[in-house]
């Protein structure tokens, strides 16, 4: 029950209002039950003593009871929805600024599909009991309840007739609900892992056509279908098993009123007014009783919605400012751009395998530092070190000397600007994209980030230049276009550090060229940390290191490494011919212009 409970500080809120339903939910769900008392009355009196004019009030009474449970209905409805639509909307952003503050590494950790599921499924499912399911659960016992205790006022015997059939129904319900949760946690889990296969399916389908894998896909989704198929038929027998039982109580107890009340106005110890009206009543009854079958399962299913969606907002959040909150917007303070890597030690939480050990590098501020090293040496994983998209596991990171640790960690984003080398761009126009690495920049300051990244001419030839949308939702680029973007993005703040990954593998060595250069023009004060792999752009930096499995193996300007490090004239081999002989056709253009 915890995790629903959990809610209440949401719910209080509206509490009023929700109580409101509550009452609506019982006067609905529970007025029939003064109809048999009618019948009753009608038939012992007027119809007994042949006297129609004692009729009317009690036809008029069975006519209001039927506007009241009409106008009840539709008043429960017309105000609760509005209600639990708000703490949906509640719960889910709650969700989605948990996942934008989450660790990199905790949504490594995470399949896509279950958090999307979680997002989605899951809190439809609350909404659906908040709205529906609890209210009647709550006011179905007390309609039983108060259906009883009218039995018995009624006739005893037909009280005890009813208390005896709620034994076995309490019994049944309780086996139920072990096997049901266990299952509906499971079919849940499910819809998870099935979200997941269509996304990835979608998102590689460019490389399961050309393979010709789609059977493969349409298999593997096949697969996960059927364990959701499997787990679905278990609920449904579990479900119709319970239902039968649910159904079967209450014709018993009926035939039971039946037969005893017969036979006891036959002895003379009741009337056929009572005997129908326990009849009734008892039909009355069979609704909640059944529906409370239905409910029972809702619930369950509500419960490990609340579950599951309680393990995402309990995921602890691993970097924080010191205090262990995330302050959104933080002074920031004035630094040079000193950036040193102190005996840092890294290792991915899956693993105890080292991926940086040892580490020692220092970036004087406004210099441009190129690493270079083997793919898979941990570039990419030393760059995602310096925003704190992972936390060291030993040593520190530092600018001007400060642990970045210790710095609000919105304040060290501020000075920090990344670009990865997969470019993302977002479903929004190209300002929007680009206006991301600053918010609030002018259009000027938009077109000089492109100019920078190379991207100005590209982008004022699309069909809505600045305002072209993008993203999975827009226009298409081509990679290296992307990556000019995510460049773009990145540069627009003038940020004191700037970390570039691989930033324009995708684009030919002319338009690097042209990169690099506007960057030490433009930003001369950014300290710049560029993972490169071409010569050309190592030659520019002010200092290159090569990283060799975790550990910093050489250090120096490009021509000293040429001369010094086998290793980094290894990495360089083959490009660096290349390279050479694009120079000879640049000055063999040059020597034409
Ligand atoms: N999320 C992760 N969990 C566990 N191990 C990881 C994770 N990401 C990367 N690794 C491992 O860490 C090592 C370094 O990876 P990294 O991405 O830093 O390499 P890289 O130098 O950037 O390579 P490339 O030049 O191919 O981009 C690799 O062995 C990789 O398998
Ligand atoms: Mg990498």
């Amino acid at each position: 029950m915890r995790p629903l409970l959990r809610f209440w500080p949401d719910l209080r809120s509206r509490i009023g209002v929700y109580i409101l339903v509550l009452v609506l939910t019982l006067l609905a769900n529970g007025i029939q039950l003064v109809v048999p008392m009618i019948t009753g009355y009608i038939i012992d009196g007027p119809i007994a003593h042949r006297d129609l004019s004692a009729l009317w009030l009690p036809v008029l009474g069975v006519l209001a009871i039927g506007v009241a449970e009409a106008v009840g209905m539709w008043a429960r409805r017309m105000i609760v929805a509005p209600v639990v639509s708000g703490w949906e909307i509640m719960w889910r952003s709650r969700l989605f600024d948990r996942l934008q503050y989450t660790s990199v590494a905790i949504h490594d950790s995470w399949e896509s599909g279950q958090l999307l599921s979680r997002a989605v499924n899951d809190l439809s499912q609350m909404r659906r009991f908040f709205a529906f399911g609890l209210p009647f659960l709550l006011s179905t016992p007390i309609v039983i309840l108060v259906g009883t205790v009218m039995l018995s006022i009624l006739q005893p015997v037909f009280g005890l007739i009813m208390i005896a059939m709620a034994v076995p129904t309490i019994v049944s319900v309780s086996i139920f609900e072990r096997r049901y949760r266990e299952t509906s946690r499971r079919s849940q889990d499910t819809i998870g892992e099935i979200t997941t296969e269509v996304e990835e399916s979608i998102q590689g389908i460019r490389i399961l056509k050309s393979f010709g894998r789609s059977p493969w896909a349409a298999e593997r989704f096949s697969l996960v279908s059927q364990k959701f198929k499997g787990l679905e038929i278990r609920k449904a027998k579990l479900d119709s098993w319970f239902w039968s039982v649910l159904l079967l109580l209450p014709t018993l107890a009926q035939a039971a009123i039946v037969g005893v009340g017969t036979w006891g106005v036959v002895q003379g110890w009741t009337t056929i007014g009572t005997v129908v009206a326990g009849v009734t009543i008892s039909m009355v009854l069979r609704m909640p009783i059944e529906m409370l079958g239905f409910l029972l399962a809702d619930a369950l299913m509500s419960l490990t919605a609340a579950t599951r969606y309680w393990e995402v907002i309990d995921i602890r959040h691993d970097i924080t400012d010191t205090d262990g909150s995330v302050d959104d917007d933080p002074d920031v303070g004035s630094y040079r751009g000193a950036l040193e890597f102190d005996s840092v030690d890294f290792h991915f939480a899956d693993t105890d395998r080292l991926t940086l050990h040892g580490l020692d590098l220092r970036i004087e501020p406004g210099q441009t530092l190129a690493l270079v090293g083997a793919t898979g040496s941990g570039k990419t994983t030393l760059a995602s070190l310096v925003p704190r998209l992972q936390d060291v596991t030993a040593g520190a990171v530092r600018i001007d000397g400060v642990d970045i640790r210790d710095m609000p960690v919105n304040e060290l984003r501020h000075l920090v600007s990344v670009s990865f080398e997969d470019p993302i761009l977002f479903s929004a126009s190209v300002a929007e994209n680009v206006e991301m690495g600053a918010p609030g920049s002018d259009e000027d300051e938009i077109w000089t980030a492109l100019e920078i990244a190379s991207a100005k001419d590209f982008v004022s030839r699309l069909p809505e230049g600045l305002g072209t949308r993008v993203g999975e939702q827009g226009l298409s680029l081509s990679g290296g276009q992307r990556q000019r973007l995510a460049l773009a993005r990145a540069v627009i703040g003038r940020p004191r550090i700037l970390v570039l990954d691989d930033p324009l593998s995708a684009v030919d060595v002319d338009t690097e060229d042209r990169v690099q250069r506007a960057l030490r023009e433009i930003l001369p004060d950014s300290t710049t940390l560029i993972i490169a792999h071409r010569p050309s752009t190592a030659a520019l930096a002010d200092v290159v290191a090569v990283l060799d499995e975790g550990r910093i193996a050489a250090l120096g300007t490009h021509e000293q490494l040429l001369e010094s490090s086998p290793l980094y004239r290894e990495l360089m081999g083959a490009s660096a011919k290349a390279e050479a002989h694009t120079t000879d056709a640049h000055s063999w253009e040059g020597g034409r212009r």
